[in-house]
């Protein structure tokens, strides 16, 4: 499938990754976004105001008459929106609603207005720790949290819409994702932007448990286009693929390449509590992704910790009032 001149739904476009997806989509393509902006900024959209070719629709996934509204005449869905993973340590149902029945639902209006293709941005999460590694798409799935949990539904209602329906529809299976716009805030707050907020207060680190466990952490412009590829392959109808660097990074020493590239190695972290429900390792078999639609990485964790910094920095932020806002047990 040519991705030109069509109209796109991206749910969660306002979001961290649906904000750089939106930004590729629009080069030759209508969007509209559809986004509760519960984490999803304006700032992140900001730059495309008065573009004809963005709509944006304040409004949640879980409203059936307005997903039957937005899903006419669009010829493909990514959806994106997205309850995290820490808010579903507090909020187990919303997560569920947003994750799982919002899924079904769009599922539903998009094939009742015949939408040609949907793409289901999964996550990694729905493995849980690894059993083996590296993690192909067979890996079995025990999410640790009801955020996993809530993923694995998504993706077994999109793809039971395939098998009943003959509806084209597909999982894309992002690793954790990083970059710029990535969340540093309260229950969103991600572990890069976190650790870089730290230091460049001259704080240490703080490491859930003893950093040991792992992470296939992926720069988010690889992620995107690894989602793009895989929406226009013919051969993912029905099927579910991993997008992620390929390579295991531990939580201490994703610690100490920010530390050594902020010229802080002298701030050592200080590990506290586990969070509830952390997965142990995960590190990605990409080999599907690569085979089905040459998908190959290209930003190594050094210099993707690189840009993001540099990005950090070009931003109109006070690095010493976002940490003021800082809870140190984001979930
Ligand atoms: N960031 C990662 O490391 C990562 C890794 C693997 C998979 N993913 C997946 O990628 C997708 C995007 O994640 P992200 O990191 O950009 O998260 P994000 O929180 O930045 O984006 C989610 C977006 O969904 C919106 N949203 C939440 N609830 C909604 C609702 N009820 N109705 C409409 N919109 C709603 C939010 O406002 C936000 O803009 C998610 O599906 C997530 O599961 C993310």
């Amino acid at each position: 499938m040519d991705l030109r001149n069509l109209n796109i739904l991206v749910t969660g476009g306002a979001g961290f990754i649906g904000s750089h997806l939106v930004d590729e989509l629009l080069k030759e393509n209508r969007v509209v976004i559809l986004d509760d902006f519960s984490s999803g900024k304006r700032e992140n959209i900001a730059h495309h105001e008065g573009n004809p070719n963005l709509r944006v629709v304040t409004g949640d996934v879980r409203n059936r008459e307005l997903l039957e509204e937005i899903t006419r005449d669009i010829d493909i869905v990514y959806h994106l929106a997205v309850r995290c993973l820490r808010e579903s340590i507090g909020s187990p149902e919303t997560t569920h609603e947003v994750n799982a029945t919002g899924t079904l639902a769009l599922l539903k209006a998009s094939l009742a207005h015949s939408v040609r293709r949907f793409i289901y941005v999964s996550s990694s999460e729905v493995y849980g720790t690894a059993h083996y590694v590296p993690m192909d798409e067979k890996h079995p799935f025990e999410p640790t949290t009801v955020y996993g949990a809530s993923k694995v539904a998504g993706e077994l209602y999109t793809l039971a819409y395939q098998k009943t329906f003959g509806y084209p529809s597909m999982v894309v299976r992002p690793f954790n994702t990083y970059g710029p716009r990535s969340h540093f805030e309260g229950v969103y707050g991600e572990v890069i932007p976190r650790f870089v907020l730290r230091i460049l207060n001259g704080k240490p680190p703080i490491i859930f448990g003893d950093g040991t466990q792992t992470r296939d952490f992926t720069f988010v412009a690889d992620t995107v286009r690894g989602i793009l590829l895989a929406s226009q392959c013919d051969a993912m109808i029905g099927q579910a693929v991993n997008i992620a660097r390929g390579r295991e990074v531990s939580i201490n020493d994703l610690a100490s390449i920010i530390a050594q590239q902020l010229g802080r190695n002298d701030l050592s972290p200080i590990h506290e509590r586990k969070r509830p429900g952390d997965v142990m390792r995960h590190y990605a078999d990409i080999s599907k992704a690569t085979r089905l639609f040459g998908f190959v990485p290209d930003v190594d964790i050094e210099q993707g910790i690189t840009s993001y910094i540099e990005w950090f920095r070009a931003q109109d932020y006070s690095a010493g009032e976002l940490l003021d806002g800082e809870r140190v047990f984001n979930w």
